[in-house]
């Protein structure tokens, strides 16, 4: 056991329910242990990546191992060799073998840092406000708690392995229409291949997930919900993550068993014949678009064919977009 794994464990008894780390803490790959939270739920530090490894917050307490968030997603690897600083100036920095610094995430001045049981790992300054935190910087994954505000993304990751930005995105729009689009395509309705929406003033829609499991649309008085709570089983987590394939994807993990995740909901994109959805409350347009009116909810859904041309215009497969689970 290390001096940072001893010095967390101790934080941890000392500080009711928080694991502070102070500067001058350090973590490497291979030879220390993350900084874990509280429960030891959620670990910050390296977790392995191809050949080498990442930097990030993983869940520590379930044998598939599941990375939640990731430092510089788009970086490579780097060697067993290299180290995480919590320098005494209050940043954090990852240095490789060779003496080369990356910023792990854009702050400074630090004074402390935690790894909370929600799996946000927040930053705070000599007067414990908060100057950062992963939740806030959101790469695939939402957790429950965590909030997406207007312009928010959650990019897709090139696969289960690899957490380098893929070819999906999943946008809370200014509209108030959580939308999900090819990434690096225009946020219009050609692109959008899936979308929920709110009623709200402009820049006030929030998707939200809570530990139940529910995930919402709210605005300042009303929620839409997009699935509903998950079985009142203790001790259930729940995470949604934009998958690989295009699928926005709400995942459940009984904890304290070695099962797998379930997925618990998805948007219905591919599998039902637009037409079938058409039924009483609701109303189609011939113009490539279905659109479903339930209450103060619309879901917007493209003909899969319309969706194929752009797709393979664009160079991106569709078979792999329609791909269901
Ligand atoms: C991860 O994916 C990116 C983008 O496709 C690729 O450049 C990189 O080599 C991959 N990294 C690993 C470790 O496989
Ligand atoms: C990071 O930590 C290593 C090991 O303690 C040390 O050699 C190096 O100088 C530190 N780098 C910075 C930027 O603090
Ligand atoms: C870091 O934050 C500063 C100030 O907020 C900003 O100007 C800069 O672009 C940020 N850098 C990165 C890499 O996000
Ligand atoms: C910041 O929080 C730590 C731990 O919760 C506490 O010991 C310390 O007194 C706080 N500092 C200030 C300036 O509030
Ligand atoms: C800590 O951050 C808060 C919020 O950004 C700021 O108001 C406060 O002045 C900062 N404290 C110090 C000592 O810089
Ligand atoms: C907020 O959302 C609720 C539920 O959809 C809706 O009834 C209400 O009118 C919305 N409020 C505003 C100000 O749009
Ligand atoms: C946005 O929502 C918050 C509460 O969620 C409320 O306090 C605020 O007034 C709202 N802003 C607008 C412009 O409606
Ligand atoms: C509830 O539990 C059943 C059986 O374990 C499972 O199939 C289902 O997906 C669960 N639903 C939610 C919303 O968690
Ligand atoms: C979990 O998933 C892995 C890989 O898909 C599989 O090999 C394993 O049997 C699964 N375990 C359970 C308990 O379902």
């Amino acid at each position: 056991m290390t001096p940072i794994f001893l010095f967390s464990l101790l934080s941890a008894i000392s500080t009711v329910g928080q694991s502070i780390v102070k500067p001058g803490s350090i973590l490497t790959p291979t030879t220390s242990s993350p900084w874990l939270s509280p429960s030891g739920l959620y670990a910050f530090g390296f977790y392995k990546k191809g050949n080498g490894f990442a930097v990030g917050v993983f869940l520590a307490r379930i044998s598939q191992k599941t990375v939640v968030w990731t430092a510089n997603r788009d970086n490579p690897p780097v060697s067993a060799e290299a180290t995480l600083n919590f320098t005494s100036d209050g940043r954090l920095v990852l240095q490789s073998a060779q003496g080369a610094e990356t910023s792990v995430a854009n702050f400074s001045s630090a004074s402390s840092a935690s790894m909370l049981d929600t799996g946000n790992f927040v930053v705070y300054n000599s007067t414990n406000n908060t100057i950062w935190e992963s939740f806030q910087n959101p790469t695939d994954t939402l957790l429950p708690t965590q909030r997406l505000y207007y312009d928010d993304v959650v990019d897709s990751s090139v696969s289960e392995s690899n957490q380098s930005t893929g070819r999906f995105r999943a946008i809370m729009q200014q509209d108030k229409y959580l939308a999900l689009y090819p990434l690096g395509t225009p946020y219009s309705i050609e692109y959008r291949y899936w979308s929920v929406g709110i009623n709200a003033p402009k820049l006030n829609a929030t998707l939200n997930l809570d530990k139940y499991g529910h995930l919402y649309l709210a605005n300042a008085s009303g929620i839409v919900t997009i699935s509903g709570a998950g079985n009142s089983t203790k001790g259930s987590i729940y995470r949604l993550r934009m998958d690989d394939d295009g699928f926005l994807r709400l995942y459940s993990h009984v904890l304290d068993q070695n099962g797998n995740w379930s997925i618990i909901w998805s948007p219905t994109i591919d599998k039902c014949e637009p037409k079938g959805l058409c039924g009483l409350n609701a109303f189609c347009e011939d113009d490539g678009m279905v659109k479903i009116f339930i209450a103060h909810v619309f879901l917007d859904l493209h003909l899969l064919m319309r969706a194929k041309g752009l797709w393979a215009v664009k160079g991106i497969s569709p078979q792999k977009v329609a791909k269901k689970a």
